[in-house]
């Protein structure tokens, strides 16, 4: 790292998930499947499920946002920079970012833009406007990682295999200079393999076909979210110690200086495997996914926001943020909070 540029550090987290509960049992009633198989394949419980009306990407990434806004002490309009993660934006374009902005009410034409990084989006979200700090552009960026899954799920037996795992939600973290030597996000680390981009993957409607929209109706082809859930673990349970490992090494730490892992909720068993692998107690590794599911680009920040305050984050921990998912793309950040 370059000594000379300054540290950021998050000011703020929050989070937001839907009302709407639906258990494991629910969905034995849209689909074969049952309680058992979903806990014992993933660790899932319950998830949240948007409600149409209320609910949208963008008003449940503000809410996020207010909450971690308030954590640091700031208002909608000291915000400079907005970066936006979500494979579920409300619309193809524009992004939510420009949504967000607006449902906070900031007046001010400060830039927004959204990453597509799935799963890892936060993580690029938060090394992307680490940079911004980093380099004295901006003194104040929101990131934020929202997902509406529920309505793009095939949630019959069909898509089964899928739609039990993903959940809705909303995260959101304030970034601002460091004012403490030596704290703050000592580094990130970002990957991509695209060979593997079709492994999980929306297809249609795709720009590369005429007529994308006839091509979709005319072939009566669906729209929802494919996996190759095998080889999606496979490489997800080498990637994950990886990205953290090079994280450390970095820094100078080794895995037992880890005060809180915080790994993308993408399967308990993933992450149990990654604990074994790195060594590290339970108390040393956070899980929600019991109850949200996998919200893709939400799930690191609602990690975060729930760790903090269930005050398992004390100033001066290590924190390490991990993320894998479609693309394939994979991700860390290494944290002194
Ligand atoms: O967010 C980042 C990216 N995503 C991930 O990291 C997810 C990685 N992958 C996984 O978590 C797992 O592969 C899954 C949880 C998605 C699936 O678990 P699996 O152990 O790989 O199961 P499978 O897909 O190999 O399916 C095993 C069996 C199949 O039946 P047969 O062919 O053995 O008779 C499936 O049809 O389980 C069946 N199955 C189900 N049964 C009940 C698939 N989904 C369900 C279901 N309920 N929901």
């Amino acid at each position: 790292m370059n000594t000379t540029l300054r540290m950021s550090e998050i000011a703020g987290v929050g989070h937001y998930v839907p009302d709407r509960v639906v258990t494991n049992a629910d969905l034995t009633t849209l689909m074969e499947t049952t309680d058992e198989w979903i806990q014992e394949r993933t660790g899932i419980r319950e998830r949240r499920w948007f409600e149409e009306g209320k609910d949208t990407t963008a008003n449940m990434g503000a809410n996020a946002a207010r909450k971690a806004l308030e954590m640091a002490g700031l208002q909608p309009d000291d915000v400079q920079l907005i970066v936006f993660a979500t494979l579920s934006p409300d619309y193809f374009f524009p992004g939510s970012g420009v949504l967000l902005q607006r449902e906070l009410g900031i007046q001010a034409p400060i830039p927004a833009f959204d990453v597509r990084n799935q799963c890892s989006g936060f993580v690029y979200a938060l090394s992307m406007a680490d940079q911004f700090i980093k380099t004295g552009m901006y003194d104040t960026v929101l990131v934020v990682g929202s997902e509406i899954h529920s309505s793009g799920l095939d949630i019959s037996t069909r898509g089964r295999a899928v739609s039990v795992i993903f959940g809705d939600g909303a995260g959101a973290v304030v970034l601002r200079p460091s004012t403490r030597e030596g704290h703050g996000i000592l580094s990130t680390h970002l990957h991509s393999q695209g060979e593997h981009a079709e492994e999980l993957i929306v297809k249609e409607p795709g720009s590369n076909r005429n007529k994308r929209v006839e091509y979709v109706v005319d072939n009566h082809l669906d729209m929802y979210p494919y996996m190759n859930g095998q080889n999606v673990f496979k490489h997800a349970v080498v990637r994950f110690p990886q990205v953290i490992k090079e994280a450390l090494d970095q820094n100078g730490f080794q895995p037992q200086d880890i005060d809180m892992l915080i790994p993308h909720q993408a399967n308990l068993r993933i992450t149990q495997y990654v604990q074994q692998k790195m060594g590290l107690p339970d108390s040393k590794i956070f899980s929600n996914i019991q109850r949200y599911g996998n919200t893709t680009a939400a799930s690191v920040p609602i990690a975060l926001s729930e760790a903090v305050q269930e005050g398992r984050i004390q100033r001066g921990d290590l924190v390490c943020l991990a993320a894998f998912g479609s693309g394939f793309t994979w991700a860390s950040a290494l944290i002194k909070w």
